[in-house]
């Protein structure tokens, strides 16, 4: 049987692909390629060593759902596919609603339908929302700020609703922080398309000569130096998390939120200095005010994944730089 991995030719999607792949699993693979690029399929061939079914489907199309499912045997879902762009969120909150729920509904539907009751679920910190309670823990009280964030706490709730509804159903909730890196062979990371939102491909992108400097956006934030703080992890790291989700849905029932971040922050002008160090390139910077949304410190507490996935970030930021820097420096 295989695992259907939907948002699969995305960032952290086709990362998880390779080690699924990597670690003997069948997967099978689904896109609608709406903020993913062909090529990466090939990659991830070529990096998975192994070819697998690909499936050019929205979420939202049923009967493109149904097909899948008629097709493969689908023992698990790893579900990544989903629009991610907060200030987006903002402008198109009806898209994202549609997308990210209507879409995981349906998903969720056809999933049953098929006996298929296993699934990952790609949460985010985002659904601590503004506490200052750092570090955040799983029972931490949620909050939202913006309709990106909403659609994730929306999908908790009903995961968690299916769960008790019916007790076959298994599912991890992966609440990420701050997905950084890529991969090693430099042939898979994030190549958002337009100007960056988030802190990496900007600094890479300066790096690359591409935009002239970065803003930092606040340095008055209550940290050591005054810039907001985060808990940057390796996107290799956070797939392998993914396996071992998987492995955890096989062997346990109802809905469990856990964590994936390194329990560690680093400030926006540390993580410029870790990416001048690993790449050997000045980064030039300006201050900025704060960004409407952004709090002071956001970082994991990782105990639970640690207990029930055994499951801790390896990777360090200056790895983390260089692998962005590695892939960012071969983009045309
Ligand atoms: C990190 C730090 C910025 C850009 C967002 C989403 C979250 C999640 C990940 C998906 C902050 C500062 C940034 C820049 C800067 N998304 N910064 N100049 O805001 O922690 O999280 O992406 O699930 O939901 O909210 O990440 O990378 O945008 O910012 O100074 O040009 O870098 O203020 O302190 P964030 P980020």
């Amino acid at each position: 049987m295989a695992i259907l991995v939907t948002g699969g030719a995305g960032y952290i999607g086709s990362h998880t692909c390779v080690e699924l792949l990597q670690a003997g699993e069948d997967i099978v693979l689904l896109d609608n390629f709406s903020n993913a690029k062909p090529e990466v399929i090939d990659r991830i061939r070529e990096l998975g060593g192994r070819d697998f079914p690909l499936y050019a489907v929205d979420i939202l199309h049923r009967e493109g759902l149904e097909k899948v499912f008629a097709r493969e045997e689908i023992e698990a879902v790893i579900h990544f596919a989903g629009l991610k762009a907060v200030g987006e969120s903002v402008a198109i909150p009806l898209d994202y609603y549609q997308n990210n729920v209507a879409g995981t509904l349906n998903l969720c539907q056809v999933m049953a339908r098929h006996g298929c009751k296993k699934m990952v679920f790609s949460s985010s910190a985002t659904v601590y929302g503004t506490s200052t309670d750092v570090p955040f823990r799983e029972d931490s009280p949620l909050s939202t700020t913006n309709p990106y964030g909403s659609t994730k706490r929306m999908v908790e709730d009903i995961l968690r609703d299916l769960c008790a509804s019916d007790g076959e159903w298994s599912v991890c909730l992966l609440r990420y922080f701050n997905p950084i890196g890529a991969h090693k062979s430099g042939l898979l990371g994030e190549d958002p398309n337009g100007i960056p939102n988030n802190l990496l491909p900007y600094i890479a992108r300066v790096a690359a000569g591409k935009l002239k400097q970065l803003s930092v956006y606040g340095d008055d934030y209550d940290t050591p130096d005054g810039t907001g703080v985060r808990d940057y992890l390796h996107v290799v790291d956070l797939a392998i998390g993914h396996l071992k989700a998987l492995d955890f849905t096989r062997s346990h029932k109802g809905a469990e939120a856990i964590n994936l971040g390194t329990g560690r922050g680093y400030s926006v002008l540390e993580v410029v200095k870790a990416f001048e160090k690993a790449s050997g390139v000045k980064v030039p910077y300006q201050m900025a005010p704060r960004r409407p949304g952004d709090i002071a410190t956001c970082y994991a507490d990782p105990t639970k994944a640690k207990k029930l996935l055994n499951w801790q970030a390896a990777r360090e930021l200056e790895e983390m730089c260089a692998d962005t820097w590695n892939f960012t420096s071969r983009q045309g």
